[in-house]
């Protein structure tokens, strides 16, 4: 899908030349003929290379069709990653075949970006149609004859988003608890990580009664799915991973409307984010001992499901009132949390889930919500994902919002009504986590049709790279 090549050996279908605005110098193994007719028409159409310019050009070099794309990046001075994201996943989109890029510039030729973008541009979600949406994968090399850093890293990032969307785009009639056990169990044998799952008997034991409450009314039956990669044994650190794991929401008996039930085959993005992680990390054989956990289970309707008002234990020993089933992610979170805590012995918590629409009130499909009780955590994930592109806002904790979780029949009831939203789900979450160092991402709104500009749309994969980075510095 990429390469970088140091010697041209084949004919592309087009080739790319990047250039910063005013900074257009033509190729000089073009003949003096072509390179007059590039000069005139660059001044005809008054090509500056201003960002996301083009202009195309074709033209016979002795028997061979040309075809040349000038790419502006806009200027030099107010270059970043993120436009060099967004021009070249926007232009290699439209593209079919063979591409070369080139660039005189070094800063225009970030392989280690165009893994990414390539792996972008190429992923399609179309395993269902007969008819596929593009018949061959685009094929991009980069012309660069610097040095070359390994550059591995980046293809392996690539490929475990592209696991993680892939589970996401997947509907909730091929991924339940049972098949999405069954993939990680595969993707640990491949990637090298161990993989147990507990059934429903096994978490009835661990008392999971808030897990088992919220997949109680599905044909599915709810599992626990544990993957552990220990790549350190002289640290005592364990970084706990946990992901929301909802293979669908209907809502339960608050059921939801169907419109917005339509996309609730992506409520399983933290888990899949967190799946995709864990290929990552081992993949890449980082020297950190990760573990993480996913509570997989639907929240489906039928005789048995768990409704308002009930009371129920949870494995940390709280009782928790149910106000509105359709909050169901907090709960089988709270379960997984404890478990992780008190079972596995980790030292601190990162979870990722599809938790709020309030979320999406707050930050749209732009930027993560996050939250965290610890600054210097909080500042490392910040860095990872902006290094990834991936945007996050950090969001309060203040102890006034846990009183809007206060009950008077149980220890805790689950929702705090519609102001804040996301805050109060968090503050429950926070109730199980015994104060170990925790960080929350609420990614409702950026793991799939999100706002970000060199992403398809369907599911994005996001937190996979920023985990993977963020464990990687840790
Ligand atoms: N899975 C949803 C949150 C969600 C909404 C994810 C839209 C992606 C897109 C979650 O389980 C949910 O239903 N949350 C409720 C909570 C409410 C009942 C307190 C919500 O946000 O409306
Ligand atoms: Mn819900
Ligand atoms: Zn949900």
């Amino acid at each position: 899908m990429f390469k970088v090549i140091s010697k041209i050996e084949q004919a592309y279908d087009l080739n790319v030349v990047m250039y910063f605005e005013n900074q257009i110098k033509i190729c000089e193994h073009i003949s003096d003929v072509n390179k007059k007719l590039i000069e005139k028409l660059i001044a005809k159409k008054e090509f500056t290379a201003k960002k996301g310019e083009v202009l195309k050009v074709e033209f016979l070099e002795g028997e061979y069709l040309i075809s040349m794309l000038f790419l502006g990046m806009g200027k030099e001075e107010d270059f970043n990653d993120n436009i060099y994201r967004e021009v070249i996943f926007e232009n290699l989109s439209k593209e079919k075949g063979s591409v070369l890029l080139s660039s005189d510039s070094a800063k225009l030729s970030n392989y280690k970006i165009l893994a990414e973008i390539v792996g972008n541009v190429n992923y399609n979600f179309d395993d269902f149609k007969i008819k596929k949406e593009v018949e061959k994968i685009l094929e991009v090399h980069l012309f660069f004859t610097e040095q070359v850093e390994d550059f591995n890293e980046s293809i392996i990032l690539a490929n475990s988003t592209d696991i993680a969307r892939k589970l996401v785009d997947l509907p909730a009639n091929i991924i339940n608890p049972e098949s999405l056990s069954k993939r990680s169990i595969e993707l640990g044998k491949e990637y090298g990580f161990e993989v147990e799952v507990i059934d429903e008997k096994g978490a009835e034991e661990l008392g999971m009664n808030l897990l088992l409450a919220v997949g109680r009314a599905s044909i599915t039956k709810s599992k626990l799915i544990i993957m552990r990669y220990m790549g350190n044994s002289s640290s005592e650190e364990i970084i706990g991973l946990v992901g929301k794991g909802l293979t669908y929401d209907t809502g339960g008996l608050c059921i939801k409307s169907p419109d917005s039930m339509f996309d609730m085959k992506t409520d399983m993005a933290g888990a899949a984010s967190v799946i995709g992680a864990m290929c990552a990390i081992s993949k890449n054989k980082l020297k950190k001992n990760v573990i993480a956990v996913i509570p997989a289970c639907e929240n489906a309707i039928d005789g048995n499901a768990y409704r308002p008002g009930d009371i129920i234990k949870s494995m940390n020993g709280k009782s928790v009132e149910i106000i509105n089933t359709d909050a169901e992610g907090r709960l089988v979170l709270a379960d997984a949390i404890t478990y992780i805590v008190r079972n596995e012995k980790v030292t601190e918590i990162i979870d990722l889930a599809t938790l709020t629409g309030a979320i999406m009130v707050a930050l749209g499909t732009i930027a993560t919500g996050v939250f965290s009780t610890c600054d210097e955590r909080y500042n490392c994930l910040e860095k990872a994902s902006s290094e990834h592109g991936e945007k996050v806002w950090r969001m309060p904790l203040f102890d006034e919002y846990e009183e809007l979780l206060k009950s008077t029949v149980a220890d805790v009831k689950h929702t705090g009504g519609r102001m804040g939203g996301s805050i109060t789900a968090a503050k429950f979450l926070q109730g199980f986590t015994e104060g170990l160092p925790w960080i929350h991402m609420d990614i409702a709104g950026t793991s799939y049709d999100s706002g970000v500009k060199w992403n398809k749309k369907g599911a994005t994969g996001v937190g996979v790279k920023s985990l993977y980075t963020y464990i990687k510095n840790r």
